[in-house]
C-alpha cells in the first residue's frame, strides 16, 4: 500500500483564498498549518514587497524554494502557497513530493476585485500584467492533483469541498475519522 499523503497544498493565483481557506481545511484535518508568504516575510525579516523592491524577484523565489523545502520535511501539514510557487518548476517539485495539490480556481473578475492594487503584492499592482499573468499560469496550475472552482461560496463551503476531495485521495478528516 503507497503511504497516504502527509501534506496538503493549495495553490492558485493571488486572491483565490489560498490563506483564508487553508486554516479552516488545516482545522478539519486536525493538521497544521502553514502560509508560505508569512514564513518568507519572518525569514526575510520584511515585508514581500521590500523582498521584491530591494533584492528582487528572483530572490523572492530563492526565498520561496527554501520555505518550500522547510515544509516538505513536516508532516500533517496545510500549506498555503504563494501565488507563483507552483509556476517554479523547483519549488513545485518539491511542494508535490508526498502531498495533495489543489487548485482553487478563481475567474479574473472575482480575482480583480479581491486583491487590491496596493503595492502588498508587487506582481498585482499593474492590472494588465496580472491579468497576463494569471492566462500564463494556469497550464501550471494545472498540473494540481484536484481543480476545484473557488469563485464562489463562503471560505467555509469550499473548505467543506476541499476536504471532500481529499477523503478520495486518502486523506480523512479527524472529524469524519471520529
Ligand atoms: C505572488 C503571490 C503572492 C506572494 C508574492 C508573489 C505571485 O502570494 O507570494 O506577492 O507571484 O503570484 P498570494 O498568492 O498569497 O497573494
Amino acid at each position: 500500500m503507497p503511504e497516504p499523503p502527509r501534506r496538503v497544498v493549495l495553490v492558485g493565483f493571488m486572491g483565490a483564498g489560498k490563506s483564508t481557506v487553508g486554516p479552516l481545511v488545516a482545522r478539519d484535518l486536525g493538521w497544521d498549518f502553514l502560509d508560505m508568504d508569512t514564513r518568507i516575510e519572518e525569514k526575510a525579516g520584511c515585508a514581500i514587497a521590500d523582498v521584491f523592491r530591494d533584492q528582487g524577484e528572483p530572490a523572492f523565489r530563492a526565498l520561496e524554494l527554501e520555505v518550500a523545502e522547510e515544509a516538505a520535511a513536516r508532516t500533517r501539514l496545510v500549506i498555503a502557497a504563494g501565488g507563483g510557487a507552483f509556476v517554479q518548476a523547483a519549488t513545485r517539485k518539491v511542494l508535490q513530493r508526498g502531498a495533495v495539490t489543489v487548485w482553487l480556481q478563481c475567474d479574473i473578475a472575482t480575482i480583480a476585485a479581491r486583491v487590491p492594487a496596493d503595492g502588498l503584492r508587487p506582481l498585482a499592482t499593474n492590472r494588465a500584467i496580472m491579468r497576463a499573468l494569471l492566462t500564463e499560469r494556469e497550464s501550471s496550475y494545472q498540473l494540481a492533483d484536484v481543480a476545484m472552482e473557488a469563485s464562489e461560496g463562503t471560505a467555509e463551503s469550499i473548505a467543506r469541498r476541499v476536504i471532500a476531495r481529499l477523503a478520495s485521495r486518502g486523506i480523512e478528516g479527524s472529524q469524519s475519522a471520529g
